[in-house]
């Protein structure tokens, strides 16, 4: 198989972004207004407009091209079919069959893994409707106010995220809290307001080793003992979601309270799994269904639309013609909707851990680039803050710009603000202001003709810094969840042309280990001196400076 340069594909873009790479998006607009129509697509809820980008006709006919011979179609069809696409662990990938919502059975070693599925779904909705019906009761027999997800990475941005951008749905009785941050001062700041009487912890790890989550868990039990010294209580305060049974056990939670996952969902795509316990608690059974469903209709529009009308292949083949032919390193994700204000630190985690790869499927060290740095924030706080150097910064920063058409919230004239900046903020970087407009600008204000020579230079935005738009009818569990899988599957496309395996990290497990050893060193009474000088010395500071040890 040829890898991603050898294909004929990648040649002809090559030469393509040759003739082009200077090319105007300006000017592209005003050679045809027909360019939004052609470069724009609705799916259900969404509307992607691409049409802001450095692209032509040619372009895009050259991308699907590569996405043919990337044989694209043929891994989504394995990944769906539940096939051990992720080989280095030798595991399927199978988030898709979370939220399976037709009668489609999936196998995986030869077993229908649907019934597992349903069988979890339901015992976390049974599990819902008692506690937000009032009818799970704590210790002293008052229902829970307050739910406490412990978990980090996966197991904590997908939850917080998802209980953020639902919040106009989330149960008046009860308020949402995440500890994920191994620092105490985490756990300390949440604990501090809560009553042990009404509090609900739920234990997520998919490992159910991660130091960081099972510090927190032990704190968080033991500040529950302490408060209330009723250790057979636990129970009623304590759940578990995991896939790992004995490790649940031996930290002391019943197997009853444990909602179970599976080795074939990767923590970065657990949302959809009983990860998701803490927005089904937050929304209710009925709007979680809504948000998977949202969920599979993307899936089916990814495995069903042509290429040429796929929304997850066209926004991926966009961030390859900027990363490969432009060399562009990073991408800005921009949500334009408070309740979206964790988006991006989600979808880093969904794209960077991912594709920071660089050996290919056949062990081959990779010389080309593969997933972009993924940065950004509310964009509407980004633009008083670093969008500057989009405007006027030397690199080029593709930027995914998400706004929600209809609002939650009464405050409909600051409503339209935001909508209007969104659309201000892609126009301007697209269209800029020419040396020519500057100076007419200045004149109209009366300025010197010095004061314009001067000044005009840096008045100039040079503009063609591209864009996609993304507009949601409005933020619901539906378009939610069409949301988070429209970028799983623009991550997985990726992957694929990159030629990697999107679903392992092997680059986070090293880490985890040595921490393990500077742990040992730091509870030692002797000064550590098997790491590198630097590390040595730093870690005999620390104790010297503590003295805890
Ligand atoms: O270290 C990275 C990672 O393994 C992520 O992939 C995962 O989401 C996170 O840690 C948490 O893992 P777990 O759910 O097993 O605690």
């Amino acid at each position: 198989m040829p890898r991603f340069d050898q294909l004929p594909a990648y040649n002809k873009l090559k030469a393509h972004h040759h003739k082009i790479k200077h090319i105007k998006m300006r000017e592209l607009f005003d050679e045809d207004p027909d360019r939004f129509n052609q470069f724009s697509l609705i799916f259900d809820d969404i509307l992607l407009d691409y049409s802001k980008n450095r692209i032509t006709k040619q372009t895009m006919q050259k991308l699907f091209q590569l996405a043919k011979e990337s044989k694209i179609e043929m891994w989504r069809d394995r990944m769906f079919n539940g096939e051990k696409i992720n080989f280095t662990e030798n595991r399927a990938v199978l988030h898709t069959a979370l939220r399976n919502q037709s009668k489609k059975k999936i196998f995986v070693d030869n077993q229908d893994v649907m019934p597992k599925i349903n069988a979890v779904l339901d015992k976390m909705t049974s599990f819902s409707r008692k506690v937000r019906r009032g009818h799970w009761l704590g210790y002293t027999g008052k229902p829970i106010t307050d739910v406490v997800n412990i978990g980090i990475g996966g197991s904590d941005l997908g939850p917080q995220m998802v209980c953020r951008a639902l919040y106009p749905y989330q149960h008046p009785r009860m308020k949402f809290h995440f500890i994920s941050n191994v620092d105490g001062a985490d756990i300390d700041r949440n604990l501090c307001n809560l009553n042990p009487e009404t509090t609900l912890f739920i234990i997520s790890s998919k490992s159910f080793t991660t130091l960081e989550t099972i510090s927190n868990a032990q704190s968080a039990r033991h500040w529950f003992i302490k408060e209330t010294q009723r250790e057979q209580d636990i129970d009623k305060h304590f759940v578990a979601i995991s896939s790992n049974m004995e490790a649940i056990k031996a930290f002391g939670i019943d197997p009853q309270n444990m909602f179970e996952f599976w080795d074939w969902v990767g923590g970065r795509y657990s949302i959809w799994s009983a990860i998701g316990l803490s927005l089904m608690l937050s929304i209710g059974p009925s709007h979680y269904m809504d948000f998977l469903r949202g969920a599979f209709l993307m899936d089916k529009h990814f495995e069903n639309a042509p290429l040429e009308q796929n929304m997850p292949v066209i926004m991926a083949l966009i961030g390859i013609w900027y990363t490969n032919f432009f060399k562009s390193d990073s991408q800005a994700i921009l949500p334009y909707d408070h309740y979206l204000r964790t988006l991006t630190q989600y979808l880093q985690q969904t794209d960077m851990e991912s594709n920071g790869k660089k050996v290919n499927r056949w062990g081959e060290r990779i010389h080309y680039q593969t997933g972009s740095i993924i940065w950004g924030a509310s964009g509407i706080n980004g633009q008083h803050a670093f969008f500057q150097l989009l405007h006027q910064g030397t690199k080029l920063i593709p930027a995914d710009f998400i706004v929600s058409l209809q609002t939650h919230c009464i405050y409909q004239e600051q409503h339209h603000m935001m909508v209007a900046s969104t659309l201000g903020q892609t126009e301007t970087l697209m269209c800029g202001r020419t040396l020519k407009e500057t100076i007419k600008e200045m004149q109209a204000s009366n300025l010197t003709p010095d004061e314009i020579e001067k000044l005009a230079p840096h008045r100039v935005l040079e503009g063609n810094h591209p864009t996609n738009t993304l507009l949601i009818n409005k933020i619901n569990p539906k378009t939610l969840g069409m949301l988070i899988a429209l970028y799983e599957h623009k991550i997985f496309v990726q992957g694929i042309i990159w030629n990697i395996n999107s679903f392992d990290q092997w680059g986070v497990e090293l880490g985890k280990k040595i921490t393990g050893k500077v742990m040992q060193n730091i509870r030692s009474n002797t000064p550590a001196t098997i790491h590198d000088a630097s590390t040595n010395a730093l870690i005999n500071y620390y104790k010297k400076i503590t003295g805890d040890y």
